[in-house]
């Protein structure tokens, strides 16, 4: 018992080592510093002197180049020395992903060096979202600071060309701040300047010392100008007592025990900032606390004036505690010149003094951008089609002098898109449904490319349509009906040049043709299904529940079948009900009779090995079959046409039973040991009961899928091999395609084992257990590995487990189960268990949650845990 005990802890603590001093490194949360340019291979590291964790920015843009500053300019701080420049195309988005309604300082980093040997300092425009947020003119090293509050879950950050000179950038950095600070009526605070009194040698000052990495330059204290009369001469007052900074500002500690006095006592305290324009807004925060230890006799007291107002009169600071003073009505700066002066009252015996101050200036971001959902329809259609366009970068409408290309908008608020000309554009593959989210396009042109499919139905229920061009394609079957009804009402529809497509009423005819044959194939496949119903529920007798024994599957373990396209498209009638979207293409509901449902699903891409062998492929996958694997059924191989039929389920995917999607009752804590139990031994079926044995390579909850009885079933296996993987990293925006359930150990040795699927398998177990997304970069860790670890280590196990459980459950079992988890996803594939030992100790889980439940165990979940032999013998992970 207790060397056993020791292994687990050792397993744990293993894994959880190098996560440990990540703990221990200061709070990043939610920070996002992209060192741009740098080559991915190089990224993280943590920059020695500010100790932030600079990652490359190639997950969050497309688009630019790699350069590097001339080695003369090597700069202190090493994510100054990569850059991305843009020599293409005008306009170029980073893509970050926020919260909404939280504000975020944004500083972008941009240094020169002369990178491409021209020595000409570029200028160019930044951009947050559609609105102008400054002109950068490169001549000099330089950050550039706003403060804005995210309007949507994503935030682009555009550079655009406007002159002659390649924009460029060097870093972007990203920072939640308390939504209670720096918080304006309208607008966003772009930064003028932000200064602190102290004597010191760091010129800046910034994160760790400044919990939101603000970055704090030195005033200039001891001007010694003594004919500047603008610029009184100042002395530093300081303590070495605690100031406490706590107001939403959360002044770093060292700033806010040192501040500023006039060296003359007479003399004012004065700021002046001087604005770009004329129309520029200033707000000045300034930060006070009294550091001297008052006599009874003395006084402090000042007023506070901005641009000749008085703001406060007669203020005094706290005594060693800070607070923040600041305009909140921002103001104009007359002769472009702002100023804030601290005025001794007549009555006070001591000068003004303060710690800090910043000064911004208001920028107003008339949010606007195209209508979100054209927007989303659009990015579906770019990545369905894996489109490539220069411009086709941030957003599609806004500002109207980079609209996309190809498409035209109408400038309502919000702006909508009403033509989208995708004519010669090499399209390939089916017409997918995202067209019809466009819902006031009036002219869709995808003439000239190889699409194939049929035209799908739904075109004749955009009602803006006015004109639509199929000519030139590879579509195929009848055109919809309601289709030409419309073209019979003036809709222009062009379709010429597609061989197989047939407009006129000989359809019918050719229909009928095809359809005997697959009505005749599908009486006979009944026949078949309803002896095989027979001969099992007599071998049977019901001492089964029928979790198991769904009349299809026992059909197709005799009849595999090649499907011809015609039957296909019977099948589904005609594509009409998209299921789902899964990896590799669109899924249809289909039928193949009234009783027996399928899930059909329409490859769009072409396999990457050629047709003869993916032929090979999906013919060994014909042969696979066990109750935890998703049957594929069928097939159709016809010159473009690539389509999967799969044995049809009908309760969702597990992904959408653990985040509610779906309604209905939380998954007990049984339930879920089922499920997973059922995919652990699917999965051990794969690695060990198959000849030759496979990887299914993309274990993930939406691969998942449950049915009535809630039995699960792993979809999608052995398939990964034949297409690109990571292939939904196009169809997401950034972040959100990082695998997260990928193997560490695949970017050292780009080779998947089964020990990748252990992994992801005990991605799936946290998930299950906890119910956090996988990935999500507001959380103290972002992945969830990382998170179950950093909670297990400061929080305790309760803090882990899904709270909807409340508590009904065995806690042993939740124990073991985590500790399992914790194992398959060992950054070492070493110190993952086997898929064995993972179904054995799963059941192991199940029989003590069972016995909590005073051993009434209903047969269901019986034949989960009736012990399979064949696999009990002694495989134990190697803590190593
Ligand atoms: C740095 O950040 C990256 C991505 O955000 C993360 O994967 C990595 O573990 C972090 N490294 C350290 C040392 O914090
Ligand atoms: C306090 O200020 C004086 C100058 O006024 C300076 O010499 C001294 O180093 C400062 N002390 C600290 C702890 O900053
Ligand atoms: C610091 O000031 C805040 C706000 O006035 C107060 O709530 C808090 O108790 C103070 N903390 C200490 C340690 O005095
Ligand atoms: C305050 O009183 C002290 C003696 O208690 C004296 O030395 C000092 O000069 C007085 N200051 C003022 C401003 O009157
Ligand atoms: C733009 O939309 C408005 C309002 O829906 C409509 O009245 C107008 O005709 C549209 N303009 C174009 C060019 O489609
Ligand atoms: C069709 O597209 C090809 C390239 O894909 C192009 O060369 C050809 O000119 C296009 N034809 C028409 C009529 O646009
Ligand atoms: C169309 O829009 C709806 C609702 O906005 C969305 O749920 C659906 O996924 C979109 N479909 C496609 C194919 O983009
Ligand atoms: C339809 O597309 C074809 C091929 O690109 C083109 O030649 C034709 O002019 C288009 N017709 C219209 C009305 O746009």
């Amino acid at each position: 018992m207790d060397g056993r005990q020791g292994l687990k802890c050792a397993l744990i603590m293993f894994t959880f080592l190098g996560l440990l001093h990540l703990i221990q490194a200061q709070d990043q949360q939610g920070f996002i510093s992209l060192d741009c340019g740098l080559p991915p291979n190089q990224s993280p590291y943590i920059e020695p002197k500010t100790k932030l964790n600079f990652t490359s920015d190639a997950g969050f843009i497309q688009s630019g180049k790699r350069g590097r500053i001339v080695d003369v300019w090597e700069y202190t701080y090493q994510q100054y020395n990569a850059l991305r420049y843009f020599p293409d195309g005008t306009r170029h988005c980073y893509t970050l992903r926020v919260n909404q309604g939280i504000n975020y300082l944004i500083r972008a980093g941009f240094v020169y060096g002369n990178y491409d040997g021209l020595n000409r300092h570029p200028r160019f425009d930044i951009y947050v979202g559609t609105n102008l947020w400054t002109t950068v003119n490169a001549d000099t090293a330089q950050d550039n600071e706003i403060i804005h509050m995210a309007q949507s879950n994503s935030l682009q950050i555009c550079l655009v060309k406007t002159g002659t000179t390649a924009p460029f950038i060097s870093t972007l950095e990203l920072r939640p701040l308390r939504n209670d600070a720096y918080s304006t009526q309208s607008g966003s605070l772009q930064l003028i300047s932000r200064e602190y009194y102290k004597q010191d040698k760091d010129q800046i000052l910034r994160y760790p010392d400044d919990v939101y990495d603000r970055q704090w330059f030195l005033s200039y204290i001891d001007f010694d100008f003594v004919f500047d009369f603008d610029f009184p001469h100042q002395r530093e007052i300081n303590t070495t007592l605690t100031v406490n900074s706590s107001n939403p500002f959360d002044l770093p500690k060292v700033i806010a025990r040192s501040g500023a006095t006039p060296k003359n006592a007479c003399h004012p305290l004065s700021i002046y900032k001087y604005a770009d324009s004329p129309s520029d807004n200033f707000v000045f925060y300034l930060h006070f606390a009294e550091l001297q230890n008052l006599q009874s006799n003395e006084t402090r007291e000042f007023d506070i004036i901005i641009n000749g107002n008085i703001l406060n009169s007669a203020y005094s600071p706290k005594k060693l505690q800070i607070e923040t003073i600041f305009n909140r009505s921002p103001k104009k700066c007359d002769g472009r010149e702002c100023g804030t002066e601290l005025v001794k009252t007549g009555k006070s015996t001591l000068p003004p003094l303060l710690n800090a101050y910043e000064v911004y200036n208001v920028m107003e971001f008339p949010y606007s951008v195209t209508y979100p959902a054209d927007v989303a329809a659009l990015k579906n259609i770019q990545a369905a089609y894996r489109l490539n366009i220069i411009s086709w970068e941030g957003d599609p409408c806004l500002p109207e002098q980079w609209k996309w290309k190809y498409v035209e908008c109408n400038y309502t608020t919000p702006p909508r898109i009403i033509s989208l000309d995708l004519s010669s554009k090499a399209l390939s593959g089916v017409i997918v449904p995202s067209f019809q989210n466009l819902t006031q396009l009036q002219r869709l042109d995808l003439s000239n490319n190889s699409l194939s499919g049929s035209v799908p139905e739904y075109l004749a229920t955009m009602k803006s349509l006015l004109i639509i061009n199929l000519s030139w394609n590879k579509l195929k079957g009848r055109v919809p009906q309601v289709l030409l009804d419309r073209k019979k009402n003036g809709l222009q529809l062009m379709m010429d040049e597609n061989p197989k497509l047939c407009v006129d009423d000989f359809c019918k005819i050719k229909n009928k043709s095809i359809l005997i044959p697959v009505g005749a194939s599908i009486v006979g496949l009944v026949l078949i299904v309803a002896l095989l119903v027979l001969f099992f529920v007599f071998k049977r007798k019901g001492t089964q529940k029928a979790r198991n024994n769904q009349p299809f599957k026992s059909s197709i373990l005799t009849k595999k079948r090649r499907f011809t396209y015609p039957e296909v498209e019977a099948i589904t009638n005609n594509f009409q009900r998209v299921i789902g979207e899964g990896g590799f293409g669109i899924v249809y509901h289909g039928s193949l009779s009234d009783t027996e449902k399928v899930a059909v699903k329409l490859l769009s891409q072409s396999p990457t090995q050629g047709h003869k062998q993916f032929k090979e492929e999906v013919e060994l996958l014909l042969r696979v079959h066990h109750v935890n694997l998703v049957s594929l059924v069928g097939y159709c191989f016809e010159e473009d046409h690539l389509a999967l039929v799969y044995e049809y389920t009908t309760n969702g995917d597990l992904k959408q039973h653990l985040s509610g999607e779906r309604g209905g009752a939380t998954l007990s804590w049984e339930n879920r040991l089922n499920i997973a139990t059922d995919i652990a031994q699917g999965l051990e079926y794969l690695h060990t009961g198959c000849r030759p044995p496979m990887i299914h390579r993309d274990v993930k909850t939406t691969n998942i899928l449950i049915d009535e009885n809630f039995q699960a079933k792993l979809v999608d296996f052995g398939l990964a091999r034949s297409f690109p993987t990571g292939n939904e990293t196009h169809m997401t925006t950034i972040v959100a395609g990082t695998p997260g359930y990928l193997d560490p150990e695949y970017n050292q040795t780009n080779w998947l084992t089964e020990k990748s699927d252990v992994y992801s398998f005990g991605i799936v177990l946290l998930e299950i257990i906890t119910t956090q997304s996988v990935i999500d970069q507001n959380r103290e860790k972002p992945h969830i590995a990382e998170w179950v670890g950093f909670m297990l280590t400061n929080r305790g196990i309760e803090n882990i487990v899904d709270p909807s459980l409340a508590g009904d459950y065995d806690s042993s079992s939740i124990w073991k189960f985590i500790e399992l988890a914790v194992a398959c996803v060992n950054p070492s594939s070493l110190g993952r268990p086997t898929m064995s030992h993972v179904v054995n100790e799963l059941k192991e889980c199940l029989v003590s949650e069972n016995s909590r439940k005073g051993g009434t165990t209903e047969m269901e979940s019986k034949s989960s845990f009736e012990p399979s032999m064949q696999f009990a013998g002694g495989v134990t992970p190697v803590p190593r």
